[in-house]
């Protein structure tokens, strides 16, 4: 399973998205947190700037959105030209319809879970995702710290896409960084997610090649 490693430009500067996105071209995804005061208590981007930032970049843009009504806008995301769309199992009211709206529109389809959900429930719908995203924050805010809880649930999800045979990816964001990256890598994680500790180090691309090989290790 190859990492991938998937920036996150909460930590950039959004003044300067482009050449934000410029400085980790060594990055396999640029992850784009897209919050709404509701679901979450923050308010980051829409799509206005996901439509700028896509045509600013030739990396694929991982959209994460933590808004309440992610059946009535993520398929604009796909649209707008996200290479992923990741809605929350917590918000979402029709995840199979949503999922296959996503991938009928041409981008990967995933669905998220705070650390609090479990992700038992969910294993019927691994045939209708790409990657499932496993936070190990509370979401809402970049630099928080690593939620150990969550391990064994990256366990769990490991072996239910084990069981169910198809291509799924396992993500993991929030509080990962070159300490914790090895923790869940080993756990079963495959796609790490990274705000502060690539965007906060005075090189972000030698930070993406930093945290790829503490994920390999
Ligand atoms: C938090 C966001 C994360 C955030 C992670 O809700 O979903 O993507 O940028 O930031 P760090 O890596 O600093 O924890
Ligand atoms: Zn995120």
């Amino acid at each position: 399973m190859a990492v991938q490693i998937s920036p996150s430009i909460l930590s950039a500067d959004f003044a300067r998205l482009a050449d934000e996105a410029a400085a980790v071209p060594n990055a396999d995804w640029l992850h784009v947190d897209v919050m709404d005061y509701h679901f979450v208590p923050n308010l980051t981007l829409g799509l206005p700037v996901v439509e700028s930032l896509h045509k600013a970049t030739s990396l694929p843009l991982d959209c994460h959105l933590m808004i309440a009504d992610p059946d009535r806008w993520a398929p604009a995301y796909a649209e707008a030209g996200a290479g992923s769309v990741t809605i929350h199992a917590e918000a979402t009211r029709a995840p199979v319809r949503t999922l296959r709206q996503i991938r009928s529109l041409g981008a990967r389809a995933a669905l998220a879970l705070n650390p609090g959900t479990a992700v038992e429930p969910y294993e019927g719908l691994l045939g209708e995702v790409d990657m499932l995203l496993l936070m190990t924050v509370e979401p809402g805010f970049g630099g928080q710290k690593f939620l150990d809880m969550v391990l064994p649930k990256i366990r769990t999800a490991r072996s239910l896409v084990r069981r169910h045979g198809g291509q799924v990816w396992i993500q993991v964001d929030g509080g990962v960084d070159t300490t914790t990256i090895e923790r869940c890598a080993e756990a079963g994680a495959d796609v790490f997610v990274a705000g502060s500790a690539v965007y906060g180090a005075d090189d972000p691309a030698a930070a993406v090649d930093a945290l790829r090989a503490q994920a390999a290790a």
